[in-house]
């Protein structure tokens, strides 16, 4: 498949039809994770599609586990009974059902079936961590998994992860990313081979083993619904008077980027990891309306690490999500020094003392 060329067309054509069907039951169930995004996706167009690459790292422990559960229904349209930890949880039902109907051109099999989804996420629900990359790229896995089952010819894994990797973006960007093992890239750049808008792809062959076993400890500064959601905050970049000059420098970063996580350069990485960052929030404050999601805790911990990496040498440095919540990423080897550093002088900038301690992962794995 050529990067430039919109996959849709060979999708379309590998749609199975509900008259197809070989197996009107059964259960499925994967379990993906979440990314952190060290070049940052900021600003969209068209069906999501970026403005510009991003490049992240695939994380381990923080994942969304989901089940599919199919039986065969003879109604038209997507029957869906869902539950997120147990629980109903209607706010999520629906934009997963406007998403199931989104895809049925793809999957017109999903009209025979009834769906009986149940998910559930591994990081604490009041943690305030977005969970739409995990969560819909577990369920793009599972409904890749049921049309693998319906064909005679599965697809190679490759090919499998390039089509999760689209019908994720669909749901939501960042997700493109998601179903990689260690880390990926999304969003065309000439100087990345096989680069596309359509879907991410896997980078893992490329990385500095350095960077194969990071660390992540995401310190949760607040647990709060943001004040302005990523949607929201897409939409502003159209209106941003920095856009243009942002998506150039987010492209030479990623570009930057890639070539640093070839040669396992810590200190370069640190720094394009950092800009990234605080450009991300500086977008939001350049904005108009112009917002702020960074609480004075965040800065604390931000000047802190500062201070830390000086002082020691250690080699830490901070990412930002959209959001108040600092991702702080080390090499394995500096991981019992920083977890001691953050015990002792940044869990007091926590809410409730809450972090989670990740590591750079696999990607997505089948569960049944
Ligand atoms: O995938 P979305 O639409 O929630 O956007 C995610 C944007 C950031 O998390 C801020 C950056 C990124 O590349 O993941």
């Amino acid at each position: 498949m050529q990067a430039h060329v919109n996959p849709e067309k060979n999708y379309l054509e590998q749609a199975i039809s509900p008259a197809q069907l070989r197996n009107s039951s059964g259960k499925v169930a994967w379990q993906s994770p979440s990314n952190i995004a060290i070049v940052k996706y900021w600003g969209k167009h068209g069906i999501q599609l970026p403005r510009n690459p991003s490049i992240s790292f695939t994380l381990n422990n923080a994942f969304t586990r989901t089940q599919i559960q199919f039986s065969p229904k003879d109604s038209a349209g997507i029957s869906l009974d869902f539950k997120f930890e147990g629980k109903e949880n209607p706010s999520f039902e629906q934009k997963l059902s406007q998403y199931l109907h989104s895809t049925l051109p793809f999957f017109p099999f999903l009209e025979a079936l009834k769906l009986v989804i149940e998910s559930e996420n591994s990081f604490p629900h009041s943690s305030g961590i977005a969970s739409s990359a995990s969560s819909m790229s577990a369920v793009v896995m599972c409904l890749l998994d049921i049309e693998n089952q319906q064909l005679n010819t599965s697809l190679k894994p490759l090919d499998l992860l390039q089509k999760a990797s689209y019908f994720s973006r669909l749901a939501s960007g960042s997700a493109a990313r998601s179903v990689f093992p260690y880390a990926s890239v999304w969003g065309k750049t000439e100087a990345i081979n096989g680069s596309s808008d359509y879907f991410g792809i896997g980078i893992a062959d490329e990385l500095h083993p350095v960077f194969k076993s990071f660390r992540n400890s995401i310190l949760i500064v607040s647990s709060g619904t943001k004040s302005v959601s990523s949607s929201a905050g897409h939409a502003l970049m159209e209106g941003n008077p920095y856009a243009a000059m942002r998506y150039q420098s987010a492209t030479a970063n990623a570009n930057e980027l890639f070539a640093v996580l070839q040669k396992g350069d810590i200190e370069r990485f640190i720094e394009i990891a950092e800009s990234e960052a605080l450009q991300l929030h500086a977008l939001m404050m350049s904005s108009s309306p112009s917002y702020i999601l960074m609480k004075p805790n965040s800065l604390s911990i931000i000047s802190a690490v500062r201070d830390f990496r000086k002082q020691s040498g250690i080699p830490l440095c901070f990412t930002l999500d959209a959001g108040p919540n600092v991702h702080l990423l080390y090499p394995e080897e500096y991981q019992q020094d920083v977890r001691q550093f953050i015990d002792s002088e940044l869990l007091t900038y926590c809410q409730n003392g809450l972090k989670i301690d990740d590591l750079v992962g696999e990607g997505p794995q089948k569960v049944i």
